[in-house]
């Protein structure tokens, strides 16, 4: 899909749709009254008879109206002028591109875009506007033998902003949405594929692609490599599966030689079963988006070489599938992490920090400005903060701050959970340094505990997407989440050039 932006009043264009807002009860937008006024009140009239009150979400396709050039005017409803936000923003943009996309239109001109929303500025009404649309024209119908019957005319949408010195402004906008779009698209896309195919040679793969395409080195470590390196904890989960483990290293190198990169780390289990302490069979299907984090890695690091953003930057994902099989971890199992600490294997269906652990010490050896590593990591997080928020610890202060900061302006918001010294004691081991599980109590906080171990040699956050990254039910499917915060965290920690931070 294309974009750009234009400024200009509605009735001098010549478009497939126009689109406008109007709000509870009727009120017409600036935009769409200056429709109904072109027209000779024929906005106000349909109104009049009931077919749109403006209710939150309410569209009405109308056709040919008189003395406009455009063919068509797309109305949607935006609910009560007072109450309108920035999240109803969101809804009414997601509305627009929905109802756009079964008209015949191929080209639609949208003064959403004009709408006042209280705290939010043109540039973040653009990129929402992008995001929201291209959100909402995802399918992912490949494995489908016949695809989903959708008209897909729409190819092109113009964004309108009100002066003529918004354009710049507008356009940088829709570079750095389009490159979030894409990194958005690459995690939804290795997160719905099932696991019988994206295995975690297949991610590799799709690793090494990606560097080809956007210049980043890619290495791929196999088992015997990892084994090398010691990363006990990993391999234990790995023996489990027929499928051979995989570590993936991306790195791309934007800022200047030697400057301290930023490290982050995905999980990449590509099914989770739980091995040995199997999962219940209920929905264990939605365990092929074990591997989110390995996903928004990738999609960071699309976005971030597309916007060729001056920093440095690493993805680490390791990667294997969590099975049950007569080789694999058994409750009480000890394993040696590449750290040196031992831990004691409660349950097998902890084993995301297993991984992550090793990676995380792996993380060491770069210096790292700070390292963040992201993960489906517990049902505890699901629990606690349900759908809507990314779960965040930190061991240092700003860091959690900047990527709070940077979950607000992209939506993709986090909230911070303690990462007090009290909550260790859960990991005590009889027999090990410490164990991998610490009761049911503060799961999400307990799993951060252990990762915490790992990682005190440098400024680290967690994020635990189990709650953000799929949707369960009718709606299916992978979200992206976290590629839109962790994008606009790397933008924000840019001082100079045309990246402006933006609070
Ligand atoms: N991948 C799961 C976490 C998960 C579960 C995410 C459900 C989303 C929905 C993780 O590997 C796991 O199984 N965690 C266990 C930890 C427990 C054994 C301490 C969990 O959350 O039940
Ligand atoms: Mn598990
Ligand atoms: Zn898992």
């Amino acid at each position: 899909m294309e974009f750009s932006v234009k400024s200009g009043t509605p009735e001098k264009q010549r478009s497939g749709c126009l689109v406008a807002g109007v709000f509870e009860s009727r009120k017409l937008s600036d935009v769409a009254g200056q429709i109904d006024q072109v027209s000779g009140g024929a906005l106000a009239t349909i109104l009049r008879r009931g077919d749109l009150d403006g209710r939150l979400g309410q569209t009405l396709l109308l056709h040919n109206l008189p003395n406009l050039p455009s063919e068509r005017v797309l109305l949607v409803g935006c609910g009560k002028e007072k109450e309108f936000s920035d999240a109803r923003y969101r809804d009414v943009t997601a509305k627009a591109a929905a109802a756009l996309k079964d008209t015949g239109a191929t080209e639609a001109t949208s003064y959403l875009t004009e709408l006042e929303v209280k705290g939010r500025d043109i540039a973040w009404k653009v990129r929402q506007a992008v995001e929201m649309t291209q959100a909402a024209l995802y399918r992912f119908d490949r494995l489908k033998s016949k695809p989903d019957n959708h008209r897909r005319a729409l190819k092109r949408v113009v964004l309108a902003v009100p002066k003529r010195s918004d354009l710049g402004t507008g356009e940088q906008a829709i570079r750095e949405a389009q490159a979030i779009t894409a990194g958005v698209r690459l995690a939804r896309d290795l997160g719905n594929l099932p696991g019988n195919m994206c295995t975690p040679t297949y991610i590799a793969d799709q690793a090494t692609e990606l560097g080809k395409q956007h210049g980043l080195k890619v290495t791929v470590l196999d088992e015997p490599q990892m084994r090398q390196l010691g990363m006990g904890a990993l391999l234990s989960v790995a023996r489990g599966s027929r499928q051979p483990p995989k570590f993936m290293i991306l790195e791309y190198s934007g800022g200047k030689e030697g400057e301290a990169p930023i490290v982050l780390v995905g999980k990449g289990i590509t099914f989770d079963a739980g091995g040995i302490s199997i999962k219940p069979a209920a929905n264990m299907d939605e365990m092929k988006f074990d591997m989110c984090g390995g996903a928004a890695v990738l999609g960071t690091l699309l976005a971030v070489a597309e916007l060729k953003l001056p920093l440095n930057v690493i993805g680490l994902i390791p990667s294997c599938e969590n099975l049950p099989d007569g080789d694999a971890n058994k409750p009480g199992d000890i394993v040696k992490s590449m750290s040196g600490q031992t831990i004691e294997v409660l349950n097998t269906d902890a084993e995301g920090r297993l991984i992550l652990c090793d990676a995380l010490t792996y993380a060491e050896r770069y210096k790292p400005a700070v390292v963040i590593d992201i993960a489906t990591l517990t049902g505890a997080c699901v629990v606690a903060l349900g759908h809507h928020a990314n779960g965040l610890f930190s061991n240092n202060e700003q860091l959690a701050r900047e990527l709070l900061t940077a979950g607000k302006y992209t939506y993709d918001r986090a909230w911070q959970l303690p990462l007090w010294d009290e909550y260790q004691k859960q990991l005590d081991s009889n027999f090990a340094d410490m164990a991998n599980v610490g009761g049911r109590d503060g799961g999400a906080i307990t799993a951060a505990s252990f990762l915490a171990r790992y990682t005190k040699s440098f400024k680290w956050a967690h994020l635990d997407i189990a709650g953000t990254a799929w949707k369960t039910g009718k709606e299916k499917g992978a979200t992206g989440r976290p590629v839109p915060l962790l994008t606009q965290y790397l933008i924000n920690q840019i001082d100079h050039g045309n990246y402006e931070p933006r609070p």
